[in-house]
Formats: structure tokens, C-alpha cells, sequence
């Protein structure tokens, strides 16, 4: 059959760690710990997480094996450049040689930040940037704890430079870690607010990494996939925590989005949300759900006919509507799911005020993420999209 589309032909790559998917797979996390020569784990998690029925299972399971470790629990939302170092001098006081990272975002981030200290022997504010360490992290293995930040199958590291006050971006293929272990039962533990944030992280990879410069078949193919899944199970899965099927689809759109991410980078969501996340230490899927449909506005006429693809997917009509309408379709639509997922704050809210946004924008224009949207701003443009989004 001939297909009735160009593909792309420019050189592309894909990455991926193994992964396992399904209910109870946690309990694969002592074996592959074995398999990969653990002596010693460095567990990293959050506080709680550590009181979680799942976790208290995944530590009986490590002990069963005759497997030691000592948990590293110090870790913050929007991980901080000392807690990594606090972790760095655990791991090597403790004779650590893996990491297992059970959490979410921020947990698995601090783990990735643990793993290039102890390999390289310096400050973690000296690798930020894009491959800027050559000793590779110790074995790693995951277990995500939520269904939005995909940490667990990314090339990225995210880590708050406290004193500075801005979000270090790290990327190397060397921080995808060596297996993720994606149990959607861990979901449950989670309440609907964090859910919703999850959700709107995980969309906005998906939405960022598909109308990415660097985006490709592959990724296109699980970014859209991502898209399709989060529009029909987020709002369904915020009604019905417990419900393991829509947990389970949420967990898989997280993964699609997070392989897309991980190989096609990202766009202005994220370095505006990093700069917001690192001056204000305020939510990072907040942020973006705050941040998306301005985004969406300013890059519409650099790629329209992958907003109209991604506008399809969500089953907005768009067949007789002409770019500005579905522009406007688009925007409504995330517009109208901020609220439907009873995330209701705007930057103000959040206590942005005018007088910040020049030094939000002068953080957010050296991010590496603006190097792949597709329409390349200048610090002006993000002072304008932080305005409008105020
Ligand atoms: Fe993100």
C-alpha cells in the first residue's frame, strides 16, 4: 500500500530504557536490583511515599533477596542542587553501587543528580547543559510513583539551583536509566490535585514534543497516542481514583509522552515553567497548565498543520474551520480541561506580579527547551506570553 503522506527524512534517533507495564510489576524491582549487581541501593524516595502501603512492599521484597540499602528520603518538590550533594555524600559514605529511585519527578530528578555526582566527583551545578559530564551514573532502576513527569524514561534532569534561583536542565543519554518499572496500582496512593497536575504535565509533553523542531515519526507516533489516551481517561480517572483501568491509561499516556519528550525535547511550556518553578518554587504541572494555552497562541501559525492534527485527535471539529478557528478551538479546549480538572489558579494566584516577569523571562530565554519550538522566542515573546498568562 502506498501511504498518501511525506515522512520525515532528516536523520532521527530514538531512546528508550526497558521498561516493564502492569499492575504488580513493583515486585520486579528486587530482581532487576539483582540482575544489575546491586551490593548496596541507594533508595531514593520522598517522605510520602515511604509511609505508602506499595513502598513498605517493594522494601520486603529487596529484603527477601537478602538485598541491602539505605534510604534517601530528603528530597523536595522542585529538587534542590544541595539535596543532591546531601544524597552524593549518603551513597558514598554508604558504599552505594545502584540507584533505585521510587517516586515521582522530583525523586527520580535528585536520584539522576545523585548518580552524576558520585560518578563525577564535582558540584551538580557543574553539568548543567546538555551532555556536559562523561562518567556514566550507576545502574539505575525506577518505579515512577506518578503519571506525568516520565523522569523514568527520559534523557532529562531537572534540578533547582537553589542560590541562583532557576531550574538546571540536564541532558545526556547517560541519565535514561536502565529499567523503569511502571505499576499503575502505586497511582492510587495519590490525591486528585496532584493527579490533575500529573495529567497536565503529561499533555503538555505530548503537545510540546509533537510540534517540537526535532520531532520524528517515532516520537510523533507515541505523542499523539499520549494525546488520544489523556483526552479520554484524565477527567474520567480524577472521578474515579481507585479505577485501575483509567490509572493504567493515564500511566501508558505518561509513557508515550515521556518517550516523545525524551527524543524530540520540548518547548517554551517548559522553559517559562522551569524559569517559574525555580524563582517561585511553585508546581511544576501547575505551571504548565497555566501556561499551555498562551504557548499554543504564540506558536499556532509556526505549525499549524500539527496543532490541526492535534486539534483531530481531540475531536474538536475542525473541518470546515480555518487555521484561526481551530487556533481558537485549541485554546478553548485547554482552557475549558484547566477548569474541568479543578485547577483553577493563574499566575497571579500564584503570587506572580508584574514587576517579576523581566527576570522570569531573562531565566526562561536560556533554557535549552526553546531550541526545539517550533517558533524560536526572543526574551520580549516570553515576557508577553508571562503577561498574558498572568
Ligand atoms: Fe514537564
Amino acid at each position: 500500500m502506498i501511504e498518501n503522506y511525506d515522512i520525515e527524512l532528516e536523520m532521527r534517533k530514538f531512546i528508550s530504557p526497558e521498561f516493564v507495564f502492569g499492575i504488580d510489576s513493583r515486585f520486579k524491582a528486587a530482581n532487576f536490583c539483582k540482575k544489575l549487581g546491586a551490593r548496596k541501593i541507594f533508595l531514593a524516595t520522598d517522605s510520602r511515599i515511604l509511609k505508602t502501603f506499595w513502598f513498605v512492599e517493594i522494601l520486603t521484597s529487596l529484603q527477601k533477596i537478602g538485598l541491602e540499602y539505605t534510604i534517601f528520603s530528603a528530597i523536595s518538590p522542585n529538587p534542590r542542587d544541595f539535596e543532591v550533594m546531601a544524597g552524593s555524600e549518603i551513597y558514598k559514605q554508604e558504599k552505594c553501587n545502584l540507584i533505585l529511585a521510587v517516586g515521582g519527578g522530583s525523586v527520580v530528578d535528585c536520584a539522576k543528580g545523585v548518580g552524576i555526582v558520585v560518578s563525577n566527583l564535582q558540584h551538580i551545578r557543574n553539568f548543567e547543559g546538555v551532555d556536559m559530564f562523561t562518567n556514566p551514573i550507576p545502574p539505575m532502576v525506577c518505579v515512577p510513583s506518578t503519571a506525568g513527569a516520565s523522569s523514568d524514561v527520559s534523557q532529562f534532569a531537572i534540578i533547582n539551583n537553589f542560590e541562583g534561583k532557576y531550574k538546571m536542565v540536564l541532558i545526556s543519554k547517560a541519565l535514561v536509566p536502565d529499567v523503569s518499572i511502571l505499576d499503575p496500582l502505586v497511582l492510587t496512593t495519590k490525591d486528585s490535585y496532584l493527579t490533575a497536575c500529573n495529567g497536565m504535565n503529561a499533555l503538555s509533553h505530548a503537545i510540546e514534543a509533537y510540534v517540537s523542531s526535532a520531532a520524528s515519526e517515532f516520537n510523533n507516533l507515541h505523542a499523539l497516542e499520549a494525546i488520544r489516551l489523556i483526552n479520554n481517561n484524565f477527567v474520567q480517572c480524577l472521578s474515579d481514583l481507585n479505577n485501575l483501568q483509567f490509572r493504567a491509561k493515564m500511566m501508558l499516556a505518561s509513557l508515550y509522552a515521556g518517550l516523545a519528550f525524551s527524543n524530540a525535547s520540548l518547548g517554551c511550556v517548559h522553559s517559562m515553567s522551569h524559569s517559574l518553578g525555580g524563582f517561585l518554587d511553585l508546581s511544576h504541572g501547575e505551571c504548565n497548565a497555566i501556561l499551555l494555552p498562551h504557548v499554543v497562541d504564540f506558536n499556532f501559525s509556526s505549525a499549524s498543520y500539527k496543532y490541526r492534527k492535534i486539534a483531530e485527535v481531540l475531536n474538536l471539529n475542525t473541518l470546515n474551520s480555518n487555521d484561526s478557528e481551530v487556533k481558537q478551538k485549541l485554546i478553548n479546549y485547554l482552557l475549558n480541561l484547566k477548569e474541568k480538572v479543578n485547577i483553577k489558579t493563574s499566575l497571579k494566584t500564584k503570587g506572580v506580579s508584574s514587576d517579576l516577569i523581566p527576570t522570569l523571562a531573562s531565566n526562561a530565554i536560556n533554557d535549552p527547551c526553546n531550541a526545539t519550538n517550533p517558533r524560536p522566542p526572543k526574551r520580549k515573546d516570553l515576557e508577553t506570553i508571562f503577561t498574558q498568562a498572568m
